[in-house]
């Protein structure tokens, strides 16, 4: 029997749910926090002494002194991010960062080609997918073809290396040649030069995480796994094409830790209040908002009902900047993730920013369910590809809105209308809100401990 000691935070919509907050909230007693998916295309804010950094790769439990930090086999590195992450890191004073933080020689790592493709990919599509061009879905492209470079192979031997890089890229140049980017052409003396330089740097981080993650599990030591992403950005459970290229449902995160299933103890599904999304795709409860077709901001006048939100919320891209689009909570697709994730309690972040929506327009709507095909249902459709038709929200609207000072602690401090909210959220999506998020902090939160 293993022991039931590890706590998985899932992102529940198109990621930026507030994940970063409660992974870091749930290690300050950790002993280990891991990440297991993504890259770099992940932006997850942490506040360490009154800053807000932006983490990308690092385990946002790096900012209390106790736990282990490990990137997993799972999660793609851009070794350049990493180390530069490392210098922030430090240089903002957060203890001891290279006895905690661990990286898996497992974990692929993201070459220049791969943020190169990523731009050729994006470039010839007839439907942009708006990715972070950070190179994630050309590196995992790479892995399944088996012709990804690990981390190891930084540190092997660079005749090694560079015959890995050259068996890449081989037909990587192809394109680079046939699609005008000879520039991008891939010298592999040169990059496997500049690689194993870095991988010197990297070596002494490096870990086989097989024997940490045993004792950890024997032991009931506390680990946890913060995912990246989201369920709605999942490979194969999220609006494929439109989504990312890996699997950040639950199991997706314990698989890309090296975590056996047995050992899950709770998973803490995270969604706001308000509802984004940054790149393309369907977002059924999208308000309208002055951004165009690219994604960039218009100058506005009066602003749009998505406009307030995203101002309010400061809902910017944590790691491109882009605005994001915004839009009213979506219960159908929380109702959704429950199965998909396996999500035993909801953290709800931003309550305070609905509320002061809610202030200046006046109401506030939350999607109770969808009309699809002339039905009402409760859940994410699953063959909107085949119909085309987008499902239409139904909203309950509620009139006004709150604002949450800091006296308010607890449940019962929190504003009747805030409340009747949470009720609505718990009685659709049928997922228990244990957890509500009233500021940025990691300790702006109300926690139910009835729950
Ligand atoms: P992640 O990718 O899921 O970790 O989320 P991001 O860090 O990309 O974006 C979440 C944003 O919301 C950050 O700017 C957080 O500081 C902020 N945030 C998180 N929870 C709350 C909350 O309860 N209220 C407010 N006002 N801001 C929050
Ligand atoms: P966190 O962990 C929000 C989106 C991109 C794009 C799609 C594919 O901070 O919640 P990719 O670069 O992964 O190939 O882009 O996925 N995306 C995210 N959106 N938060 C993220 O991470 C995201 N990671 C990827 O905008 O639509
Ligand atoms: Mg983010």
């Amino acid at each position: 029997m293993f022991n039931k000691c590890v706590t998985v935070i899932v992102g529940t919509k198109w990621g930026d749910e507030g994940k970063g907050k409660i992974a870091a909230r749930e290690s300050k007693d950790a002993d280990i926090v891991m990440r297991g998916t993504g890259g770099n295309n992940a932006g997850h804010t942490v506040i360490y002494n009154g800053k807000k950094l932006a983490l990308h790769l690092v385990p946002s439990g790096i900012i209390y002194p106790r736990p282990t930090c490990i990137i997993g086999p799972g999660v793609v590195v851009s070794p350049e991010v990493l180390l530069s992450e490392i210098k922030m890191l430090k240089e903002n004073g957060v203890p001891n960062v290279d006895s905690r933080l661990k990286i898996s020689g497992r974990a692929h790592v993201i070459l220049p080609y791969h943020k190169d493709l990523d731009e050729l990919h994006e470039r010839l599509k007839e439907h942009p997918v708006g990715t972070t061009r950070r190179g994630i879905g050309p590196c995992y492209s790479d892995k399944c073809n088996r012709v990804g470079v690990r981390i190891y192979d930084l540190i092997k031997p660079l005749n090694t290396l560079k015959g890995k890089i050259t068996e890449a890229t081989k037909l990587h140049n192809q394109n680079f040649e046939n699609n005008g980017m000879k520039n991008c052409v891939v010298d592999a003396q040169v990059l496997s030069e500049s690689n194993s330089a870095l991988g010197k740097l990297l070596r002494p981080y490096i870990v086989d995480i097989g024997p940490i993650v045993e004792e950890a599990i024997n032991n009931n030591k506390k680990i946890v796994v913060e995912g990246a992403q989201a369920y709605r950005l999942d490979l194969d459970h999220g609006d494929y094409p439109m989504s990312t290229s890996s699997n950040p449902v639950t199991a997706g995160s314990l698989c890309g830790s090296a975590l056996p299933p047995q050992a899950l103890k709770v998973a803490i599904g995270i969604d706001k209040a308000i509802n984004s999304r940054v790149g393309n795709g369907i977002f059924p409860t999208e308000l309208p908002a002055s951004i165009d077709d690219n994604g960039n901001l218009i100058e506005y006048t009066t602003p749009l009902e998505g406009d307030v939100i995203r101002e309010l919320a400061h809902e910017y891209g944590t790691t491109t900047g882009r605005p994001r689009r915004c839009g009213w909570m979506d219960l159908p697709i929380l109702h959704s993730a429950k199965y998909t994730c396996g999500i035993d309690v909801l953290c709800l972040n931003h309550l305070d920013t609905l509320g002061l929506v809610g202030l200046s327009l006046g109401y506030i709507r939350v999607c109770v369910a969808y009309k699809y095909r002339g039905k009402i249902i409760s859940h994410f459709p699953d063959d909107i590809e085949v119909t085309g038709e987008i499902p239409k929200p139904i909203y309950k609207t509620l009139e006004g809105g709150w604002s949450i000072d800091s006296s308010c602690r607890s449940y019962d401090d929190l504003p009747e209308l805030a409340k009747t909210f949470i009720r609505t959220v718990e009685s659709i999506s049928e997922i228990p809100v244990k957890y509500i998020g009233i500021g940025p902090a990691d300790d702006d939160l109300i926690v139910r401990e009835d729950i």
